[in-house]
C-alpha cells in the first residue's frame, strides 16, 4: 500500500515537474498566400527574452532651439556647429548614455580640455556622427523614416555586441584536403549550417554577385557555381538569422530568384545590403588609422557591420519604434524630398523617357513651380540627384543618371537660380528598381536641404 502511494506521489511529482518544464508552442502567422508555406514561426519564449533588448530609451525633453550656436561658444565643433547650445548638450548626455553609459563623457574626453582631440574615441565619434546622418538621411530607401540613432547599433555598449573582421581568407587548410572556402567550421554567423563561414567579405565589404540562379532554361549562360551558391546560402542563414525570421519572409521558395513572387521586405533588404557595403567601405574602413591597434582584426582593419549590428533579432530595429523623431539633427542634410514650391502639388520627382536625359515636356509646368519656389524663398537651397532603371548596362545607366541631374540643374540655372542654391547630391545607389524597366525608376529628386 505504501509502496503504491509512494510511486503514484512520484508519478504526480514527476507530472508537476514536467508541466512546469514543458516550452511554450511556438505561434505561426500566416504571411503569403495560402498554400504557398509562406509563414513565420515564433516561439514565445525567445521573444520574450528578446523584449527588454529592443526597448526604447526614455528620450529627454526637446531643448531649446533659441540661442548662440555651439560653434559660436564652443573651440573644435566641425560637425554640429548648427545645433544651439542646448541641443548641443542635450545630445551630448544622449550620446553618452547610447555609447558609454559606465564610463560617462570621458570615454571620448580629454577631462582637462573638451576641445581636445586626443582621445581617438572622440575622432571616431564625430566620424560616426556624419556616418548616422548619411543613414537617415541617404538610405530611406532602408531605415525609412524611422532611421538610426547610435543606440540603434551601440545599445549601451562601446563596441555595438555584433560586428565582425576580415578573416585570413579561404582558409588555411590547404594541402590534400584542398581548401574548405569556410566549411564545415560551424560558426554562429551563418547560424552553425555548414556553409561557408564569412559571407562578409565577399557580400558586405566587396561586391561580388549574390544572385546565382540561372535565367535561361538551357544550362548555358549560368557561370556561377556550386560554391558560389553556397557562399549565398551563408548570407542568406545570416540575414534570416539577424532579423529572426525564415527564408519565406522575403521568398516565395517556388522559385528564390523571381522578384515579383518576393515579398515587399526583400527589396528593403536589397538596399540593405548595398548600405552595410557603403557604410563598410566609406566610413569603417576609412577609420583603420584612427583606432588603436587593439581594437583591429587579426588583418588590421576595423569592426565591421552586418545586418545583426542593426537588427539583433528583430525584423526592423527596436521593432520599429523611431528614436530619430526625437533626435532630428541625426537626421541627414536632406529635410524633405518636397522641394520649396513643390510641397504642395508635387512630390519633388521629375521623370525621363526610356534611355534619355533630356527634360520631358510635361516637367516643365513641375520645373516651373519649383523656380516660383525658390524665387519666392531666396534661402532656400535644393539637393538633386538622378536616378536609372536596372534595364540595360549598368556604367551607361550610371552616366545617364548623372545627365538627368545634370539637365535639371542646367534648367535651374537658366531659370535665374544662383548655382550656389542648387547641389548635386550623387545618390548611393542609383539603380531605383530591381529588375528591368520602370517609368518611377526613371527620375530626378529635387530634395529640400538645410
Ligand atoms: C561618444 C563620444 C562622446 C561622448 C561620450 C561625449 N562627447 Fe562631447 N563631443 C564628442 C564629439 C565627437 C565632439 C565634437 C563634435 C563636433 O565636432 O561637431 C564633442 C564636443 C563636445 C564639446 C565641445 C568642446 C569644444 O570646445 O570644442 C563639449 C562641451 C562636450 N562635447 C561636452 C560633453 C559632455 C558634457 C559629455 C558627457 C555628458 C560628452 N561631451 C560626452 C563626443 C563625445
Ligand atoms: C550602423 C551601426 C552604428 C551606428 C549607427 C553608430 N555606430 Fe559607433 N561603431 C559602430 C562600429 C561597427 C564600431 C567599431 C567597433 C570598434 O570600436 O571596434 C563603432 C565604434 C564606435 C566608437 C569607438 C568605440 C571604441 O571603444 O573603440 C565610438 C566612440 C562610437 N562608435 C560612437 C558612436 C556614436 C556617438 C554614434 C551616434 C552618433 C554611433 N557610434 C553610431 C557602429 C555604429
Ligand atoms: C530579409 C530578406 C531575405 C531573407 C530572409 C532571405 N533572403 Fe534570399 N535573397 C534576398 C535578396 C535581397 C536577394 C538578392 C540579393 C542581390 O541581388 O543582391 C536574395 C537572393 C537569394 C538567392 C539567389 C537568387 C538568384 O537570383 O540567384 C537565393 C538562392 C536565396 N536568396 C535563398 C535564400 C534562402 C535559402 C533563405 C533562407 C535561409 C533566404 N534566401 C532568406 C533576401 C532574403
Ligand atoms: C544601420 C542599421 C541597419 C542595418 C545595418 C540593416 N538594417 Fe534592416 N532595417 C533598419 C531599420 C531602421 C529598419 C526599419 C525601417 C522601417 O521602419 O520601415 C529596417 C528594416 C528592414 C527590413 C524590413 C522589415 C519589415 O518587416 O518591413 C528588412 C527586410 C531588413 N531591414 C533587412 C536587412 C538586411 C538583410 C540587412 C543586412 C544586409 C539589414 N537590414 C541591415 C536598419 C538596418
Amino acid at each position: 500500500m505504501n509502496r503504491v502511494v509512494s510511486i503514484a506521489g512520484l508519478a504526480l511529482g514527476l507530472g508537476v515537474l514536467l508541466t512546469a518544464c514543458e516550452r511554450p508552442r511556438p505561434d505561426t502567422v500566416q504571411r503569403g498566400y495560402r498554400g504557398t508555406a509562406m509563414v513565420e514561426v515564433y516561439n514565445p519564449r525567445l521573444l520574450a527574452a528578446q523584449g527588454p533588448l529592443n526597448a526604447v530609451p526614455e528620450a529627454q525633453p526637446a531643448a531649446s532651439t533659441d540661442g548662440p550656436k555651439a560653434s559660436a561658444v564652443y573651440q573644435n565643433v566641425k560637425v554640429l556647429g548648427d545645433l544651439s547650445v542646448g541641443q548641443f548638450a542635450r545630445l551630448m548626455v544622449d550620446m553618452t548614455a547610447w555609447v558609454s553609459p559606465t564610463e560617462g563623457c570621458t570615454y571620448c574626453h580629454a577631462a582637462a580640455n573638451f576641445a581636445d582631440d586626443s582621445k581617438y574615441t572622440k575622432v571616431v565619434a564625430r566620424r560616426m556622427v556624419q556616418m548616422t546622418q548619411h543613414i537617415n538621411g541617404d538610405w530611406k530607401t532602408h531605415v525609412a523614416e524611422t532611421g538610426v540613432t547610435c543606440y540603434t547599433c551601440h545599445r549601451g555598449n562601446p563596441v555595438p555586441s555584433n560586428v565582425w573582421f576580415n578573416t585570413a581568407g579561404p582558409d588555411a587548410a590547404t594541402g590534400m584536403l584542398g581548401n574548405k572556402a569556410g566549411q564545415n567550421a560551424p560558426a554562429q554567423q551563418v547560424a552553425y549550417a555548414s556553409l561557408p563561414n564569412d559571407p562578409f567579405m565577399p557580400f558586405l565589404n566587396g561586391a561580388e554577385p549574390i544572385r546565382v540562379i540561372g535565367t535561361s532554361a538551357l544550362p548555358d549562360g549560368n557561370r556561377a557555381s556550386t560554391k558560389q551558391t553556397e557562399w549565398t546560402y551563408g548570407l542568406m542563414m545570416h540575414m534570416s538569422q539577424s532579423l529572426g525570421v525564415n527564408c519565406t519572409y522575403c521568398h516565395n521558395t517556388r522559385s528564390f530568384a523571381e522578384w515579383d513572387g518576393s515579398t515587399p521586405q526583400r527589396g528593403t533588404a536589397w538596399y540593405g545590403i548595398r548600405m552595410a557595403r557603403d557604410l563598410n567601405n566609406e566610413y569603417l574602413g576609412s577609420l583603420a588609422g584612427t583606432f588603436p591597434a587593439e581594437r583591429l582584426g587579426p588583418l588590421g582593419d576595423v569592426a565591421k557591420v552586418n545586418c545583426a549590428t542593426c537588427h539583433q533579432g528583430a525584423f526592423k530595429p527596436l521593432y520599429g519604434a523611431s528614436m530619430l523623431k526625437e533626435h532630428p539633427e541625426l537626421s541627414g542634410l536632406k529635410t524633405s524630398l518636397a522641394a520649396p514650391g513643390l510641397a504642395e502639388s508635387h512630390d519633388g520627382i521629375i521623370y525621363f523617357g526610356v534611355g534619355s536625359a533630356a527634360l520631358p515636356p510635361d516637367a516643365e509646368k513641375a520645373l516651373a513651380t519649383l523656380v516660383d519656389g525658390l524665387k519666392a524663398d531666396p534661402a532656400a537651397k535644393v539637393a538633386i540627384s538622378g536616378f536609372h532603371s536596372a534595364s540595360g548596362d549598368l556604367a551607361a545607366n550610371q552616366e545617364l543618371a548623372k545627365q538627368r541631374a545634370f539637365a535639371v540643374r542646367d534648367a535651374l540655372k537658366a531659370a535665374g537660380i544662383a548655382p550656389e542654391r542648387v547641389m548635386l547630391d550623387k545618390p548611393p545607389v542609383a539603380e531605383a528598381n530591381l529588375s528591368g524597366e520602370d517609368p518611377k525608376a526613371r527620375r530626378v529628386e529635387v530634395a529640400a536641404v538645410k
